[in-house]
């Protein structure tokens, strides 16, 4: 049996955990988090290294893909990897292919202006993409892509552990939560997703390329924006 903790205030359906095939054990007095932490942050932050440098050699060692086999290099990841705060957006585009960063071109420019907006520096949280290497064309990732990339992703967001992850635009969302979903629909309001066994704090809000193209929609982001920053504050992230 896995002796999993579980906060009291966690909402988890017992079903839904007995369906994914693990025993846990609900604790009914509050988790210790002090005694659970891991002392040594710089082990930690060692781990996570090495941890990442093992997923991006994965990566690379995909075969038979039409996205990796199109591009000029893998677009891995940019930021602090100790970062509470995690953005996934859709893909590599030319200039994030030319430079192997993700989020560099205009819509990169326009990501950086609506995190500064809420007092959040680039530099301090950690941004990825679905997909590693650039689609022909900027094209959205094929639903066979996505899903293969997903694997790879969601190992990412399990080695980063962030406390708020944001799913950027349809193919994020589409990656971590299937496709039978609309985002139009599911934008701006928090939920719980388990990868890997563990509870993630996520919100889905358009991506920056789609507000290039749709100026009108920047309310709505607007609206995101100020979600997240409350949460930020609430939990007491220092970024
Ligand atoms: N769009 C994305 O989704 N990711 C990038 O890195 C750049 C543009």
């Amino acid at each position: 049996m896995i002796k999993k903790q579980i906060n009291q205030k966690d909402s988890l359906d017992i079903e839904l955990l007995n369906s994914i095939g693990y025993d846990y054990v609900f604790n009914n007095s509050p988790i210790n988090r002090l005694k659970n932490q891991i002392n040594n942050p710089s082990k930690q932050n060692e781990n996570k290294h090495e941890k990442l440098i093992k997923l991006k050699e994965e990566i690379n060692s995909i075969n038979d893909c039409k996205l990796k086999n199109n591009a000029s290099k893998i677009v891995f990841a940019d930021g602090n990897i100790q970062s509470s705060i995690m953005i996934v957006g859709e893909g590599p585009g030319q200039k994030e292919d030319e430079l192997g960063k993700p989020f560099v071109g205009d819509a990169g420019n326009l990501l950086n202006k609506m995190l500064s907006a809420i007092k959040i520096e680039r530099k301090k949280v950690y941004i990825t993409n679905v997909v590693n290497y650039r689609p022909p064309n900027n094209r959205k990732p094929e639903q066979s892509e996505i899903n293969r990339y997903s694997k790879y992703l969601k190992e990412h967001i399990s080695i980063i552990d962030p406390k708020i992850l944001i799913l950027m635009g349809s193919t994020a969302m589409e990656a971590i939560l299937g496709s039978n979903k609309r985002i139009s629909n599911e934008r701006g309001q928090w939920k719980e997703v388990i990868i890997k066994q563990k509870i993630y704090k996520t919100i889905i809000t358009f991506h920056p390329a789609y507000l290039l193209r749709k100026p009108d929609q920047k309310k709505f982001s607007w609206e995101d924006l100020k979600i997240i920053r409350k949460e930020i504050n609430q939990q007491n992230i220092e970024i």
